[in-house]
């Protein structure tokens, strides 16, 4: 017997159509993602038309890397393409039943995309989000229907990492988790539930391996020699280019999440710090030898 509040695919909901609200490297791969393997409408959204185009023009370069691969045929790149377009408005969700919000990882900015969106969909529309580290009881405390949030993480490079982590809410309703595991599904993911708490499993585990190897290196140890030491480990990336990959800010937002909730366990280190304060985004630039370094 399925125990209590497990999700049940025979009360998931279909989805015909998606929003995705933002239109960066993140909602971009997002929209790839669901045009290509649910073949359903997805509609992007960001603040102004210039992100739009360029999140729609993301997709469309994708898809040409995989036809160009021989990974997806001409008549599914061409449908592909065709079922992602953009908008400066958030009314073209008005009939999506599944919006996904991967805008600035900063709670009142996912707050008010949410509020914004709840007051265009129709009342049994989904709204996911992507966050990495915030808390979805909070995304969802003022809303009109707090049931229909949950969280639907993925990881960078959308289109390769299998994991998706699946966040209920304490009101997140049965129908709304079962149709997020369905859909994970539906998406090829490994679908996992996990608890609401600060930046989840993964994140939480990730970043406090990043942490070690940047104290290390706050503490004297060369950049690279620190990074490169776990290399052998079997880590398919050294924790910097990981660093590097995911973006600073968004590294320092969720370290601040887990500073926050687990306290010394999680610190920015001081040349994170360093580099923020200073306005530099990414970390490793090559240098004249092509060796990486930390600018
Ligand atoms: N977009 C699409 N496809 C990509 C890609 C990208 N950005 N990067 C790599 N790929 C594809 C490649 O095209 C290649 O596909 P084909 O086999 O079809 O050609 C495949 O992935 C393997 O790539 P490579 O052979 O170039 O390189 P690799 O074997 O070293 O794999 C990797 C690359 C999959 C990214 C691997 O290095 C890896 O798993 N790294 C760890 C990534 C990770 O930990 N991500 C989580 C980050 S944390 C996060 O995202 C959460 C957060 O909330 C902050």
């Amino acid at each position: 017997k399925r125990p209590a509040g497990a999700p049940d695919p025979q009360l998931a909901r279909p989805v015909t159509k998606v929003g995705v609200v933002g239109a960066g490297l993140m909602a971009s791969q997002l929209a790839l993602l669901f045009a290509r393997q649910l073949k359903v409408p997805v509609v992007m959204t960001d603040i102004d038309q210039a992100r739009v185009d360029k999140g729609v023009g993301y997709v469309h370069a994708e898809v040409d890397k995989l036809l160009a691969k021989k990974r997806i045929s001409a008549d599914a790149a061409n449908r592909t393409k065709a079922l992602v377009t953009g908008s400066a408005a958030k009314a073209a969700f008005a009939d999506a039943d599944f919006v996904i919000e991967a805008v600035f990882e900063e709670l009142s900015v996912k707050k008010q995309v949410f509020a914004e969106v709840e007051a265009v969909v129709s009342e049994n529309c989904i709204l996911a989000t992507n966050t990495s580290s915030l808390s979805v009881t909070e995304m969802a405390a003022d809303l009109l229907h707090p049931e229909r949030v949950v969280g639907f993480h993925f990881f960078n490079p959308v289109a390769v990492m299998p994991l998706l982590e699946i966040v209920r809410a304490p009101k997140t309703s049965d129908e709304v988790l079962s149709t997020a595991f369905v859909l994970g599904k539906a998406l090829k993911k490994t679908t996992v539930l996990v608890q609401d708490a600060a930046a989840f499993v993964v994140n939480r585990v990730l970043l406090r391996l990043m942490g070690e190897v940047a104290n290390a290196f706050d503490e004297g140890t060369p950049a690279d020699v620190a990074d490169n030491a776990l290399k052998p480990m079997g880590l398919p990336m050294t924790p910097f280019t990981l660093l590097a990959m995911v973006g600073i800010p968004v590294a320092q937002h969720v370290t601040e999440s887990l500073h926050a909730a687990f306290g010394e366990r999680f610190r920015v280190s001081a040349n994170q710090q360093r580099l923020i304060d200073s306005g530099i985004t990414s970390l490793w630039v090559a240098d004249d030898a092509g060796r990486q370094v930390i600018p």
